[in-house]
Order: C-alpha cells, then structure tokens, then sequence
C-alpha cells in the first residue's frame, strides 16, 4: 500500500492515525474531512507536507469522494459525528454523516475496487449488566441504543452488504472507548480533566456506575494498521484493551491526580438511554492477527493524557465556555 485516504483524519482518533502511518510507515496520507466543530487542523499540523495532504470535503458528496477513492489504494473510514449526547440533541447529521456518508464510499469503494477498512464502536452491541460474567464478542447481537450508536450499527451493516453483493474487500473494526491527546472536550475524560485545570468540578451522568471499556488511542491505531494488512475481507475485529473502569473510579483518579478530595465532583441529570456497560472481548484480533496494546496501565495513560491538556490550553481553552454552556443548559 503506498497511498491511504483517511477520511475524519483532522478528528482525534484519526488524527491518531495519521500521526501512527507517519511514524511507523512510508505511505502517502490524504485526509479527507469536512472540519466540522470536531476537528482539528493543529493536530495535523506538526506532520510533513510530504506525506500528509488535507482536502476539505463530505464523505457524503459524491463528486468530491468517487475520484479521490480511485486515486488510493486504500480507504480508512473514521469520519463520524461521534458524541452520544449530540446525536440526542438533533440526531440529523448522525443519520446524514454516519450513514448517507458510509454508502458514498461504499459505492466509491465498489466502483473503483479500492481495499476499504470501516471503523466503528462496540456501541452497536448495546449494554451489558455490570455482573454479566460475558463480554462483548464478534458474534453479539447488534442492540444499539442512541441515534449515534445505531446510525454507526446501520454503518457496519451497509459495509457487510456490500461487502457480499458487490465483492467489496472490506474489513470493519469495533472499538472501546479511547482516550488520549487532542480528544475534544466536550468527551467524558477532556471535560473532567479540563475542569478540574479551571478550578471546577467533575460532572458525572447519574450515580456513576457506568462502565466504560478504555483504550488508548495509539493502541487502536496499531490494530486498525494490523488489521489493514493481515484481516481477512469481510471479517469483523472487536478492539479493546481489557480496560474496564467506572466513570465514578476515572473521576476519582483524576482528582487524585491533581491531589483534590476524592469526593469533589458533582452528580448531573442523566443521559438518556444510558448505557450501562461496555466490555470488548478482543481474542479474535490477538490469537488470528497477533495485535496486543502497549498501554497496560490505564492509570499511567491517563496521566500522561492529563499531562498533555494541561500543556495545550491554548487548543482546548477556546472550546470550552461553549461545551459548558450547551451542557449546564441540559442540566448536564
Ligand atoms: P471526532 O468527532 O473527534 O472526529 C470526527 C472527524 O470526522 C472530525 O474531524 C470531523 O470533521 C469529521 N467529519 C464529520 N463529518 C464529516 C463528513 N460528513 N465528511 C467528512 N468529515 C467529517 O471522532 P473520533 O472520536 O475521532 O471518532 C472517529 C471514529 O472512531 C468514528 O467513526 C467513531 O464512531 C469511531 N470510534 C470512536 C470511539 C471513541 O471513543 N471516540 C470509539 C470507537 C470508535
Ligand atoms: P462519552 O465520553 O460521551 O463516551 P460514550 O458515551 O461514547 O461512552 O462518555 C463516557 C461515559 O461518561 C458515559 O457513561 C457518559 C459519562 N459522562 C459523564 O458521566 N459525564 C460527562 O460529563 C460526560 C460527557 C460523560
């Protein structure tokens, strides 16, 4: 593979990406991305011109997408409108996007015969119970259960189509929650961490016993880039790095990270339809592919994260009154 287009390239995790093919291969990257609210020039800024070239354009625009594909050798599909709460608020781009954007690459994939890699969320699964001894598996049941985890489900499923009608070579990954540098902040850990630098306090949704299964970013590039290379076509890859936690627990690290009381924190409304759990058993990708993660440690991760927002007020800073002001008028 000499030239990849990346399309969400300019968001956090596929920014990522893009960072990861730079460092670790010699291909040519195209981003493709519309630059909504979500992205993010400055976290491609750093990459050389030489490798990384950014056209501004929709995933759902034919015109723009069916030549761009043909002149790849690969896709890599991460552009998404991605926040839960959002897609509550007005789920419209989560359907135009998520699902009207897959099918115009899927067609521009189908009539250029490009090798195409989907990137989705354990999210399409639904939620476990937190003593449910099983975890998530290539062979769940899909049982989305916002506009934004069931758009991504409609995704997967438009990609397995026309990965059996029209021979599309086509492989899709289903990630955990990640974190890491340049995440939004109007994410779970970015608002918590961002907060607490501003002298506020954390807002958990509810009691704050749901889990999240977390993963660092780098972790899920390196097993999008095995993937890409050793994944059977039409085959599914659960993603996950074995890193189950409460938003009560995260929260409570974090503030022990900044040596505040363990209790300073406020419970804010809840979100609907919240989910309960997620957990992503990933044997499949490290027993047929060979993948593992290097962060072991969620709790060094996190703090190097934190680290990193710290450093970077200046990208984060002028985000923040906005996210804040859209959630306290949600009671969140
Ligand atoms: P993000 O919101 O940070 O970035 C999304 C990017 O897509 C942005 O740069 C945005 O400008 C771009 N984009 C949105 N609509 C577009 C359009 N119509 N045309 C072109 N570009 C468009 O999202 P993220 O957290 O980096 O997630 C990236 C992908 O990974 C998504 O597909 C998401 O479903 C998936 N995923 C995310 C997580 C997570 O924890 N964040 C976990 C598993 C899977
Ligand atoms: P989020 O980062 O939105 O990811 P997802 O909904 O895809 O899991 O939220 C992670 C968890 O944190 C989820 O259980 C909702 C919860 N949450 C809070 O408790 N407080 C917050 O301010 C936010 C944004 C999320």
């Amino acid at each position: 593979m000499r030239r990849i287009l990346v399309t969400g390239g300019a968001g956090f995790i596929g920014s990522n990406f893009v960072q990861y093919l730079v460092d670790h291969t010699d291909v040519a990257v195209t981003v493709l991305d519309k630059l909504t609210y979500a992205a993010s020039r400055e976290s491609l800024a750093a990459l050389p011109a030489d490798r990384v070239r950014l056209v501004v354009g929709d995933i759902a625009d034919a015109a723009v997408v069916t030549p761009l594909v043909g002149e790849h050798d690969a896709v890599v599909h991460y552009a998404a409108e991605s926040h839960n709460d959002n897609s509550l608020a007005d789920p419209s781009p989560f359907v135009q996007t998520n699902l009207v954007g897959t099918f115009t690459l899927l067609e521009a994939a189908r009539a250029t015969g490009v090798r195409f890699h989907h990137i989705s969320t354990d999210e399409v699964y639904g939620d476990l119970e937190l003593d449910d001894p099983e975890r998530f598996t290539e062979a769940t049941p899909y049982n989305p259960s916002s506009p934004y985890s069931s758009t991504k489900a409609g995704s997967d499923l438009l990609v397995r189509a026309w990965v059996r009608s029209f021979g599309v070579q086509a492989t899709i990954s289903n990630c955990s929650n990640n974190y890491g540098p340049w995440q939004h902040v109007e994410k779970f850990i970015p608002r918590q961490v961002t907060n607490v630098i501003d002298g506020g306090r954390p807002k958990l949704y509810g009691a704050g016993q749901n889990v999240r299964d977390w993963i660092h970013a780098d972790d899920h590039s390196s097993a999008v880039w095995t993937i890409l290379n050793q994944g059977r076509i039409g085959e599914t890859y659960l993603i996950g790095a074995d890193g189950e936690l409460s938003n009560l627990d995260v929260v409570r690290m974090i503030l022990r990270h900044f040596g505040r009381p363990e209790d300073d924190f406020d419970h804010v409304t809840d979100r609907a339809g919240h989910d309960l759990r997620y957990a992503i058993d990933s044997t499949k990708l490290r027993t047929e592919l060979g993948w593992k993660p290097e962060y072991g440690d969620f709790a060094a991760g996190l703090a190097r994260t934190i680290e990193w927002y710290e450093q970077h007020r200046d990208w984060w800073g002028p985000h923040k009154a906005a996210v804040e002001a859209s959630y306290a008028a949600r009671g969140q």
